[in-house]
């Protein structure tokens, strides 16, 4: 049998390709208007860094990195050999843990220095049991703002999230917007105990995984896909009833931006994400139409702590990532059309094979000028070319002939009106050159 695709990958063919191209150049355009500028960093990264940012109990992190072995270090594992911190690698689940560290590296928040505001768009990876909207390999695109702790700046990033979304069709009537604080490293520790002692008063009750929850992290109970757990788990205290004087102010104040802002919003004290890092505000944004269980397009947070935790200095931050394939989901379910096939401006037919030379010419010259052009390769009949002129969508067929060649002119045929008129050669450049440049879409 053929190879396929692993399993819980998919190749994006070239339409969704364009599309995905569209969707990132879409998220950068509306982004930078906001100040954020594009960063790269490594699709692997030290196990480490993973561990120490996203937290070692998550589900993330214990259950579902890929982690990469290098050729020669496979053989050291093979030989019982332990590995180095070094060069024990794992493929990025996702992309904040990768820009803080890239932050601290470079330095790029010094000391009293402005806010650095990045965007990012890419694959990601998690090993988790494939189904509907939750994959293996993913694309997300996501922005990081570090160095500045005030309310207005997740006001700010929510708001251009909902934006985006809306931009590239997502209706907002199929939105719905969740915000919850988890509160700081003051208040969070005393309301982490009271969740331990409300998961303990109902060990009969919660699931296995629950229960061992209760000791490592028991906010991650408010997570559990069990419907019984989440039952019991919505009478357990509320952070929200826990916050500390600045953390409460903090809240408030981000929700009266987002009012003042015209957005609405569901608290949901429930919402703790699936992220050891977060402090203060969280937000998620789900669809029902289309999605599976996995509803959420989007979310982030702020994580105030996390710079420090790589090793570098406090330096507050914020953001939030979407991921691009439940887009598609909930723009299929919103009868967006997404496909915008890239057409052919112009098509080069031969008439005879002798004037096929002048064809690659003069094909080549419509590209110089930024159009789309195309001819055929294969020495077809002129039916033929035509037929494949339908076939790639071209607008124009421009069908050269021995007689009309030596007056200097090309025939050129609209495909959309079947009008046919004869265009001089010199005049070409500035013909086809005025359909150039289309864009996704256009
Ligand atoms: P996350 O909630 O884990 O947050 O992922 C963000 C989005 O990526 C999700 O809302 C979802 O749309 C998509 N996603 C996650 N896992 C999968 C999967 N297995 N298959 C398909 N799509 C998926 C983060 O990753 C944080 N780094 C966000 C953030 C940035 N927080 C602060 N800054």
């Amino acid at each position: 049998m053929a190879i396929q695709a692993p399993e819980g990958t998919f190749d994006l063919l070239p339409d969704e390709a364009r599309h995905w191209d569209f969707f990132r150049r879409t998220a950068f355009e509306i982004f930078g208007r906001y100040g954020y500028r594009p960063i790269e960093t490594p699709l692997f990264e030290q196990t480490e860094l993973f561990v120490r940012g996203i937290g070692e109990a998550t589900d993330v992190v214990s259950k579902e990195m890929f982690t990469a072995i290098s050729g020669g270090n496979l053989q050291k594992l093979l030989n019982g050999e332990k590995l180095k911190g070094k060069s024990r690698l794992s493929l990025r689940p996702e992309g904040t843990a990768g820009v803080v560290r890239a932050v601290v590296q470079h330095d790029l928040v010094p000391q009293g220095g402005a806010p650095v505001k990045l965007m990012y768009a890419g694959p990601m990876f998690r090993a988790e049991r494939p189904q509907k909207g939750r994959l293996r390999q993913f694309r997300q695109v996501g922005i990081e703002c570090l160095g500045a702790e005030e309310p207005t700046v997740d006001a700010e990033a929510i708001i251009m999230l909902m934006r985006f979304f809306e931009r590239i069709g997502i209706p907002a009537g199929d939105m719905r917007l969740l915000v919850n604080s988890m509160g700081c490293e003051r208040c969070r520790p005393a309301y982490r105990e009271l969740v331990r002692d409300f998961i303990r008063a109902h060990v009969d009750e919660l699931c296995e995984e629950c229960n061992h929850r209760a000791e490592v992290n028991p906010l991650r109970a408010f997570d559990c896909k069990n419907p019984d757990c989440a039952r019991i788990m919505a009478d357990a205290p509320k952070i929200t009833d826990h916050l500390c004087p600045e953390c409460r102010e903090h809240y408030e104040a981000v929700k009266g931006h987002l009012e003042h802002a015209g957005l609405s919003y569901i608290e949901d004290p429930k919402l703790v994400r699936g992220l050891d890092y977060y402090t203060r505000t969280v937000f998620e944004v789900q669809v029902d139409n289309g999605m599976g269980s996995q509803n959420a397009i989007g979310g982030g947070g702020r994580y105030d702590k996390l710079a420090k935790e790589v090793g570098g200095r406090d330096t507050p931050g914020l953001g939030f990532a979407l991921g691009y394939e439940r887009c598609v989901l909930a723009l299929e379910a919103a009868g967006a059309n997404m496909m915008s096939p890239q057409s052919v401006d112009v098509f080069f037919a031969c008439a005879t094979d002798d004037v096929r030379p002048a064809a690659f010419e003069m094909a080549q010259i419509v590209r110089d000028a930024g159009t789309t052009a195309e001819l055929d390769h294969q020495h077809r009949s002129l039916k033929s070319q035509f037929k494949l002129a339908d076939k790639l969508g071209a607008r124009r067929v421009a069908i050269l002939g021995p007689d009309e060649l030596a007056q200097g002119k090309v025939k050129v045929r609209d495909m959309g009106t079947h009008e046919e008129h004869l265009l001089d050669i010199d005049a070409m450049e500035r013909f086809f050159g005025q359909f150039g440049g289309k864009k996704f879409g256009e």
